[in-house]
């Protein structure tokens, strides 16, 4: 094993050990390799260079109390990255494949999976890119599937559960109606370096995107899903253009085995206002709580038109704490995975 500050790990690129490797050419996918190479050596034309033919994936491994590797649900993101590459006309690995190679990527960067008690994990990242020359605007036929990974510790560099800021994107759009905010695709993610670049200036951690048809309803976080707390219901947003989240989608399945009501549905923005807890999840922020949501005409203006503040403040409320505790518990194998999430390595 590497020696590293496990408890300092930043959510930052890190060279490991091996990439994993295939690509689909004529119809078939070569079998996976492992290169210790990690410059792609592309043709200049490849599409992801251009038109960002191009999705990805993010999953992670854990080290439990129990001295075993798991690996949280990667059979939804395999499916979840066939229907993403299905949204920009590219082939994608089966699902065998894909488990297959995120097992072979945690095998051969074992000594950069953090060990127990550290709060940090093995963050894997899938990707799937366009390779195959062209200068027309059209999906690619040659395409390269890579799985790659390195250690991290919580998203915000913080300590787990320690509650961010977050503001309102009112003038700047993450999805567009009918367009591709449900799926994880490259595009979707330059898109909000900008408006990003412009709240973390201004101080704010988090970026909050409304439905971008009629600006009135909860979306999602840039990097995340919205999940809120309003006394025994655990309320989520139903909304076309959010990614569908395992993160959240899990801990739905938790919150009701706590006997909480789940409510997927519209979340007016003006509700906000009525939540306990809000919280940020997904697999790099897990569950972080949001202390205040600021509402701005524009981002780079100087009027706040308001502000609404978590009843909890500075401390992370009770249920998102129990709820980070059960997911968490079950991803380090302390608390039995009743729902067979964990594949073992
Ligand atoms: N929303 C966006 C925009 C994301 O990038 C992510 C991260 O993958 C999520 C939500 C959370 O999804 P998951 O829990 O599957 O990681
Ligand atoms: C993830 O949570 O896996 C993501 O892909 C989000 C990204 C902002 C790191």
């Amino acid at each position: 094993m590497v020696e590293l500050d496990w408890s300092n790990l930043a959510f930052s690129y890190r060279k490991t050990n091996a990439i994993i490797i295939s690509r689909f050419k004529d119809g078939k996918w070569s079998e996976p390799e492992i290169s210790n190479d990690f410059d792609f050596h592309l043709n200049a034309f490849a599409g992801v260079f251009h038109y960002a033919n191009s999705c990805f994936e993010g999953l992670k491994a854990f080290r439990g109390a129990d001295g075993k590797v798991r690996i949280f649900r990667p059979d939804e993101n395999a499916r979840r990255l066939i229907r993403s590459a299905a949204r920009i006309g590219m082939a994608a690995p089966p699902e065998e494949l894909f488990i297959r190679m995120c097992r072979m990527c945690v095998h051969e960067n074992l000594d950069f999976l953090p060990p127990f008690g550290y709060n940090a994990s093995l963050y894997i990242r899938p990707v799937l890119e366009g390779i195959n020359p062209q200068i027309n605007i059209v999906s690619s036929e040659e395409v390269m599937f890579a799985v790659m990974c390195l250690p991290v510790g919580t998203y915000a560099d913080s300590k787990p559960l320690t509650p961010v800021s977050a503001v309102i994107s009112r003038d700047f759009d993450r999805a567009a109606p009918n367009g591709t905010g449900a799926y994880k695709i490259a595009a979707n993610y330059a898109l909000a370096f900008y408006p990003y670049n412009a709240a973390h200036r201004l101080g704010y951690t988090e970026l909050l995107f409304l439905d971008p048809a009629t600006k009135t309803k909860v979306d999602e976080f840039g990097s995340s899903n919205f999940l809120a707390i309003k006394g025994d219901t655990y309320v989520t947003p139903l909304s076309d253009s959010v990614l569908p989240s395992i993160t959240n989608k899990s801990l739905q399945t938790l919150a009701a085995d706590l006997g909480l009501k789940v409510e997927k549905r519209v979340i007016p923005v003006e509700e906000i206002a009525e939540f306990d807890e809000i919280d940020a999840c997904g697999t790099a922020v897990v569950i972080t709580p949001v202390k205040s949501i600021d509402d701005k005409p524009r981002l780079e203006g100087d009027v706040v038109s308001r502000t609404w503040r978590m009843p909890s403040g500075d401390e992370c409320g009770k249920v998102s704490r129990k709820l980070f505790q059960m997911i968490r518990g079950i991803q380090n194998g302390e608390e039995p995975d009743i729902h067979s999430w964990c594949y073992e390595l």
